[in-house]
């Protein structure tokens, strides 16, 4: 375009800004959607500091606040519809459909575009269980090779998420930013990719057919894998018309071992998932979790212990927890309290959990079932990795990577080592890299180098030049008195 145009354009902007009605502003802040405040009785049950009581009030409020609709307690969305024929009742089947989600209360980028299903997925020990996923529109598709192909469908990309949380509201279909924003959806939907994102199951709907209880079993990779195919077969169901059948699974931390466990599941289940090997084109694992324990004490030990019950009957929480930290996680699962009230009340290691709690058989059964990255799988695998990750250590998915290549020699697994990038940091330092690699697989182009390959990425310039942590999000400004933080919105 001209200048005289781009003139044109921007004056005509401004133009219609100065002829528009003035709205009174207001004060904007993050947790203006709610006025959470504990019970006395919350209080005394958790045996919380005047700090601790503040804590979880803010971080409440402010989770709260970013849940478009008011989250799935209050969005009918994530009402379970009733069972017309549960004898028939199997893993993958579409529940409900919402095409056109209002993206009004979402914080997506302008010109993508949302829509929710529920499906049915199995829990690790294969009882039918419902959830809920999204796919982040993108405005075109992507396209390969030379022509633009303006009737392609979307190749679609699996968004396996981290850790949001353990409770129905810490859904990512019903965050405002989908849970990963920029590092995640947003920036696989700008780039032509339909997304496709399970909440895996838990989070979103809270209770089964029979009212019992749907925890959300972290880290059982087997379960959270399974929310992704089932979930991915329910979209490819829904929206043949736009969704094509190539696609990558992709994700980070929590999600990054899901990632990995759905090469695990297209190996060891190939002919159950027939209908989705032959569009698979491989995984990119993202600061996977490929040994739980070896993350932080004070957060592995309640998160899992929170569903491990769901998995080991006879487990309870005094297993692993002080009394005071049976006491808080109870507290925790009553306000239904994301990751942030979890790292908020539980921070005290000593205090909340049992010093030997690793000595009990639990840790090692459920690392063994439910780790990802210690079998076989189809690959090509991608895994990705900053050397400076503090919760995922680089350490361990090395050994990880190693065994693998030792154990599978005739798979690919590529692995990326980033110099000295963080955890959740990783995607956007090395966003270039794994575009590039999900292009070429879409694009049928052999891997540069069969079997086990690493590539090592360092800064460009000196490292302490560059900020390691994220101290930023998309805020929400959809309401008329907090237009003035978005200068030019059309
Ligand atoms: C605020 O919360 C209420 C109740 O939870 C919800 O119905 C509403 O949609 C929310 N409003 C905004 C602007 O998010
Ligand atoms: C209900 O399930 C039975 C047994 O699987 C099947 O024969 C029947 O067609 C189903 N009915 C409906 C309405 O789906
Ligand atoms: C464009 O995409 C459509 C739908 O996927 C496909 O049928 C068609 O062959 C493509 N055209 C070209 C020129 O690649
Ligand atoms: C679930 O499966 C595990 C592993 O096979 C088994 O140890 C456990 O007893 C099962 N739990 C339930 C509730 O069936
Ligand atoms: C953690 O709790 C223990 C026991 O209550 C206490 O002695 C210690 O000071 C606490 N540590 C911190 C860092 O607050």
């Amino acid at each position: 375009m001209g200048w005289g145009k781009l003139f044109f354009t921007v004056g005509s902007v401004l133009s219609s800004l100065v002829a528009s009605q003035i709205v009174p502003t207001e004060v904007h802040n993050t947790g203006f959607n709610s006025s959470f405040v504990l019970t006395e009785a919350q209080i005394k049950a958790g045996d919380l500091s005047d700090t601790l009581i503040q804590n979880v009030q803010n971080v409440m409020n402010f989770d709260r606040t970013q849940m478009a609709f008011g989250g799935p307690n209050e969005d009918d969305f994530y009402t379970l519809p009733a069972l017309t024929n549960s004898t028939t009742l199997k893993p993958g089947q579409v529940l409900k459909v919402e095409r056109i989600t209002d993206p009004s209360a979402y914080a997506i980028p302008a010109n993508t575009g949302l829509s929710r299903i529920m499906y049915t997925t199995i829990n690790f020990n294969g009882t039918v269980i419902p959830t809920s996923g999204f796919i982040l529109w993108p405005y075109a598709a992507r396209t390969f090779g030379q022509a633009l192909n303006e009737t392609a469908k979307a190749p679609v990309v699996v968004w396996a998420h981290g850790t949001s949380g353990f409770f129905g509201p810490q859904a990512p279909s019903a965050h405002r930013s989908l849970w990963y924003d920029n590092s995640g959806p947003f920036a696989l939907a700008e780039a032509g990719y339909a997304v496709f994102a399970p909440d895996f199951a838990g989070l979103g709907i809270g209770k089964s057919w029979d009212g019992s209880e749907i925890p959300h079993q972290y880290h059982a990779t087997p379960a959270t894998a399974h929310d992704a195919v089932y979930g991915l077969r329910a979209a490819l169901e829904t929206f043949p018309e736009s969704l094509d059948n190539n696609w990558v699974a992709m994700g980070h931390s929590e999600g990054g071992g899901v990632a990995w466990a759905v090469a695990e599941v297209l190996h060891y289940e190939e002919s159950e998932f027939a209908d989705l090997v032959a569009g698979y084109k491989g995984v990119v694992a993202a600061s996977p979790t490929t040994r739980v324990f070896t993350g932080p004490g004070y957060f592995m030990a309640p998160t899992v212990a929170q569903m491990l019950k769901s998995i080991f009957p006879s487990f309870e929480f005094s297993d692993w927890m002080t009394p005071i930290g049976v006491a808080r996680l109870n507290l925790i699962k009553e306000i239904q309290g994301g990751i942030g009230v979890f790292t908020q009340v539980l921070a005290n290691l000593t205090e909340n959990v049992k010093e030997d709690f690793k000595d009990t058989w639990y840790v090692d059964a459920f690392s063994k079932l439910g780790d990802a990255g210690h079998k076989d799988f189809k690959g090509p695998i991608l895994v990705l990795q900053g050397t400076a990750d503090t919760y995922v250590p680089y350490d361990v998915t090395l050994e990880t990577v190693e065994e693998a290549w030792t154990n599978y020699p005739n798979n690919d697994l590529n692995f990326l080592a980033a110099e000295g990038v963080g955890h959740v940091p990783v995607l956007r330092a090395t966003r270039q890299f794994w575009q590039r690699w999900i292009d070429e697989r879409f694009e049928g182009k052999p891997l540069a180098k069969k079997g086990g390959v690493r590539t090592d990425v360092a800064p460009l310039r000196k490292d302490e030049q560059y900020t390691k942590i994220i101290n930023s999000f998309p805020l929400w400004a959809g309401l008329p008195q907090f237009g003035y933080e978005v200068v030019l919105p059309v």
